[in-house]
């Protein structure tokens, strides 16, 4: 597996993954929400870093027989702490197809087959904007994910941050423990938390004025409200990085199946130069075939 260089332009930002695929175990699957909370220790791997991703098999209910799911998922990390005996690992996942059901269905103790860390972590906010003041996370959905570890990153540095989190419905909406001992503020389309709305008018309301200029925005969620927070920060001079998705056949640079146009022509590959990429570098947030829904 390529370890690659860090072509994000950030001095040694990305943690690198061991080569190959390895067995982690099991330690805790349960519900969250509408979604679930998969935790497992790493015994080889590294202490991730808030962006990386991990491409997930169970050992178990994984293809065989030419059923899917065949190939690995790709998985923000949500948490991760050091253990007694390597790295504590947790995922929030959202069941959309056949490999995130096989993954809900593992048990403690079941092996979880993972490639990782991978992809581009998230920069600081004085890395993206020399006044940044703190940051202001926003999360769609299951995009909350890769945000929860963001948010304890910012927390043991001392960076003030600000997590607006939005929902389309209660079915749609869980992770909210990841997010304890945050300043948080609530939106969902049907109105059962927070404001009865999107979470971008959310964001709206915080960049008014003088925020603006000191403000580093850190957004993950569907394509659609991606390129809303996008057009929002361009529109203002907001420093702003997305943590995109795309289909992702290998994580780590060789099948070129996770390629996403640059607004200077060209693409990037999604797994080696994202998933967080910053907001300038493209045209749009919304690449055909990407993102959830
Ligand atoms: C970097 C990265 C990080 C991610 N982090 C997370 C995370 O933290 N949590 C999480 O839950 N997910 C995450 N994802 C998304 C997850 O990897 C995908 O949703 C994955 O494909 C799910 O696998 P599946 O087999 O369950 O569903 P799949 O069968 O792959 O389907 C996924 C989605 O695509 C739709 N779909 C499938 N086939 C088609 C088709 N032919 N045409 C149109 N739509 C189709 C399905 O309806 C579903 O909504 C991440 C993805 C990336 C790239
Ligand atoms: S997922 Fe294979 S090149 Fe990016």
């Amino acid at each position: 597996m390529a370890a690659a260089a860090d072509s994000g332009g950030r001095p040694g930002g990305r943690v690198l993954a061991p080569f190959g695929r390895r067995r982690g175990a099991v330690a805790d699957n349960a519900l969250s929400g509408g979604y679930r909370l998969l935790t497992a220790f790493d015994r080889e791997g590294p202490l991730p870093r808030a962006g990386q991703f991990y491409m997930l098999a169970g050992e178990r209910g994984w293809g065989g027989g030419g059923e899917r799911p065949f190939l690995p998922r790709a998985f923000s990390v949500a948490d991760a702490r050091p253990a007694d005996d390597g790295v504590r690992l947790t995922f929030l996942l959202e069941d959309v197809g056949p490999g995130t059901a096989a993954l809900a269905r593992l048990g403690a103790g079941d092996g979880l087959l993972l490639t990782g860390p991978l992809g581009r972590p998230f920069s600081a906010p004085r890395e993206l904007n020399a006044a940044a003041a703190g940051a202001i996370l926003v999360g769609g959905g299951i995009g909350l994910a890769p945000l929860a570890l963001l948010r304890r990153e910012l927390a043991a540095r001392g960076t003030p941050e600000r997590s607006l989190l939005g929902f389309r419905d209660q079915r749609h909406s869980g992770g909210l423990e990841l997010f304890r001992c945050s300043e948080l503020r609530l939106a969902s389309e049907d109105g059962h938390s927070g404001h009865r709305g999107y979470v971008t008018d959310l964001l709206a309301v915080m960049l008014e004025g003088d925020a603006a200029a000191t403000a580093a925005v850190y957004a993950c969620g569907p394509p659609a409200m991606l390129e809303a927070v996008r057009r929002l920060c361009a529109a203002r001079g907001v420093a702003a990085e997305l943590a995109m998705e795309s289909p992702m056949a290998c994580g780590y640079g060789a099948c070129y199946g996770c390629a996403v146009p640059l607004r200077d022509g060209g693409y990037m590959r999604l797994c080696v130069d994202g998933p967080v990429v910053n907001a300038d570098r493209i045209e749009s947030a919304l690449v055909v075939g990407t993102g959830h829904r």
